[in-house]
């Protein structure tokens, strides 16, 4: 089943929660948060505030996308929040393995993301133990930026490793995804696809449903 994220990222703050609403009345099934610490990433964006204050807003999935360093020093308070998964960066964890069993005791989903740069052998040892796994397609820090094209192999290297072993493990994919380019994407093989850019802006609902529509066609 495909899988469409919008990130709250593009959203208008100034309605965060009628946004929100939008989306979620649009269809989408889980709504990507994406919080930066402006030491991982370049940029700082919100945190477990904000989640909580808009967590009444909607019961779909909370997918909330840590693009902090040492991530395992909050994930109670992300939980607390109301957080359905959190995604921890491979490259921000001391002790990844640990951080992902800690996620899973809280009984929340685990998912581990990976920046451009970074292996999928990085995977090895913790690919059986997380429920997704999150591709950045762009070097992570910013909405708006161009899908890099080097992903789709990689996409499709991450599908075979999870097949080969016999995984039922989400592959994301976050940054540049458009209704443009998304096609390519899902045939390389994620089906869960985080849009900021191209979902929240003139039209919504019609961007949310057309995601949706190019979604549900692949499925048929
Ligand atoms: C980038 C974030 C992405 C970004 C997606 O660091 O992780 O989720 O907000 O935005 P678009 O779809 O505009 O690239
Ligand atoms: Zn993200």
């Amino acid at each position: 089943m495909y899988i469409l994220a919008p990130s709250i990222l593009a959203a208008d703050f100034k309605k965060l929660g009628e946004e929100i609403e939008t989306v979620d009345k649009a269809g989408a099934q889980y709504i990507h948060i994406d919080v930066m610490d402006g030491d991982f990433v370049p940029s700082i964006s919100f945190g477990m505030p904000v989640i909580s204050s808009v967590r009444s807003v909607t019961k779909k999935v909370f997918d909330v996308h840590l693009m902090i360093s040492n991530p395992e020093r909050y994930l109670e308070e992300f939980a607390a929040a109301g957080a359905d998964i959190i995604t921890v960066h491979a490259e921000a964890c001391k002790h990844l393995d640990g951080t992902i069993a800690q996620i899973k005791e809280k009984g929340l989903k685990a998912g581990v993301a990976l920046n451009p740069a970074t292996p999928l052998s990085t995977l090895e040892y913790i690919l059986d133990k997380v429920d997704m796994i999150l591709i950045m397609t762009v070097n992570p820090g910013f909405g708006g930026q161009t899908y890099l094209e080097s992903c789709t192999e990689k996409i499709k290297q991450l599908r075979n490793m999870i097949q080969d072993r016999h995984l039922s493990v989400d592959i994301e994919v976050d940054g540049g995804i458009k209704q443009s380019n998304i096609r390519k994407i899902i045939d390389a093989g994620a089906n869960v696809i985080v849009a900021g850019s191209s979902v929240f802006g003139a039209d919504t609902q019609k961007n949310v449903q057309d995601f949706l529509n190019i979604l549900g066609a692949v499925t048929k």
